[in-house]
């Protein structure tokens, strides 16, 4: 197969950064175009990744290929016009509002930002776990007169969350969920960014935003497409907090069941939980979801780096009996499954499933 041809608009930042490390030496995609704001365009990337006094802002693992390093970035108009067959965007929410519609008109666009994220023909696709939701794709397309189409994962505290209760949902169904995260300081960005003055030694008790989308972005990922949407009939609650912490969001997460659940059937639900669609796919990992019974786990530095940052990990589940249901923590890689990389596996399963590289 011939190598789709690929552009990443904000590849200097957290999120784009691992776009471009999950790209290097992949199979079916290869970086032809990189973009930014206007402080980077005109530079080559390893340039533009140098901040002031040229200390790298390299944050994924390893360092970036050369080949990639020495490429001159763009700004947003020039990847419009770049010969690209797909395009990675990893950029704000107000960036994202003006250019993925512009890169959409023409290819596809694969997106870490929340811009197009509730719109009624947008889906917010978790491969494996909501795959029929793509159906409404071509609707985008022919609605909107694009050849290509906006595809957005959900937010990255989101991810772990919707991907922990599927297996739940399934077998028991959900009535309720209550859930507080400890969310990492990565997840911020740099250019929003979380201050170390504000964070060492500190628990930051709001993140702006961030509750809301948890909310209405797991009741779309776990609802059904018909010939729209129908979010998921679940009541949700959560309160999102930053820690101290470089990567990896953990979440408690408290579970009222419609059907009786207790601790050993839920465990043995997710245990059992095979998502459709991802065998084969270059960046899915052996499992998408593992639970693990030693009670001191997850913990995010040992183990956020699971299944390359794309394992979800479930641990201490618990019967409770005040809900009715089961209570556990979920730990999942923000920057990694929650944005780069699985914004990656995203297009991967887009690309076999024939809505990227084909004739629009
Ligand atoms: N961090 C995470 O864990 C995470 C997880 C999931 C989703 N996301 C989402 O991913 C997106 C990017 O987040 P991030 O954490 O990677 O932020 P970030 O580290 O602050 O990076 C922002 C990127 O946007 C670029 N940019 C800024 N203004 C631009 C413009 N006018 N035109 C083109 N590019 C522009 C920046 O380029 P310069 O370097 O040139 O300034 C940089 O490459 C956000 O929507 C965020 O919500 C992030």
């Amino acid at each position: 197969m011939k190598k789709l041809r690929t552009g990443v608009l904000g590849a200097t930042g957290l999120a784009g950064q691992q776009v471009v490390a999950a790209l290097q030496g992949h199979p079916w995609f290869v970086v032809t175009a990189l973009a930014a704001s206007e402080r980077s365009a005109g530079k080559p990337y390893g340039e533009a990744l140098r901040g002031s006094g040229g200390a790298s802002r390299w944050f994924a693992d390893g360092s970036a290929d050369p080949s990639v390093e020495s490429l001159v970035m763009g700004a947003a108009p020039d990847l419009v016009d770049a010969d690209v067959d797909l395009v990675f965007s990893a950029v704000d929410r107000e960036v994202a509002l003006e250019w993925e519609p512009k890169l959409a008109a023409r290819v596809p666009v694969i997106s870490t930002a929340s811009a197009f994220r509730d719109e009624a023909d947008v889906p917010l696709l978790l491969p494996g776990i909501n795959n029929a939701h793509a159906g409404v794709i071509p609707t985008q397309r022919k609605m909107r007169g694009w050849r290509g189409f906006i595809a957005p994962i959900p937010n990255c505290t989101t991810t772990g969350l919707a991907i922990s209760l599927k297996p739940l949902q399934d077998r028991f169904g959900l009535r309720l969920v209550a859930m507080t995260s400890m969310q990492a300081v990565s997840g911020a960005g740099r250019a929003g960014g979380v201050l170390a003055l504000d964070v060492i030694d500190n628990v930051v008790p709001f993140i702006p935003g961030e509750e809301e989308k948890v909310v209405r972005e797991t009741r779309k990922i776990l609802g059904c497409w018909g010939d729209r949407f129908e979010p998921a009939p679940l009541a949700l609650t959560c309160t999102c907090t930053r820690v101290n912490v470089q990567d990896g969001h953990t979440e408690a997460v408290f579970v009222a069941t419609e059907r009786p659940a207790d601790a050993e059937a839920a465990f043995e639900a997710m245990a059992a939980f095979t998502p459709e669609g991802l065998a084969g796919l270059p960046s899915a990992p052996e499992r998408l979801l593992q639970v693990v019974r030693d009670p001191f786990r997850p913990q995010p530095r040992r183990d956020r780096d699971a299944g390359g940052g794309m394992t979800v990990t479930v641990g201490r589940m618990r019967t409770d009996e005040a809900l009715g249901g089961v209570k556990y923590v979920v730990l999942s890689h923000n920057t990694k499954l929650g944005a780069g990389k699985g914004a990656v596996l995203l297009a991967e399963w887009l690309t076999r499933e024939g809505f990227v590289g084909g004739p629009a």
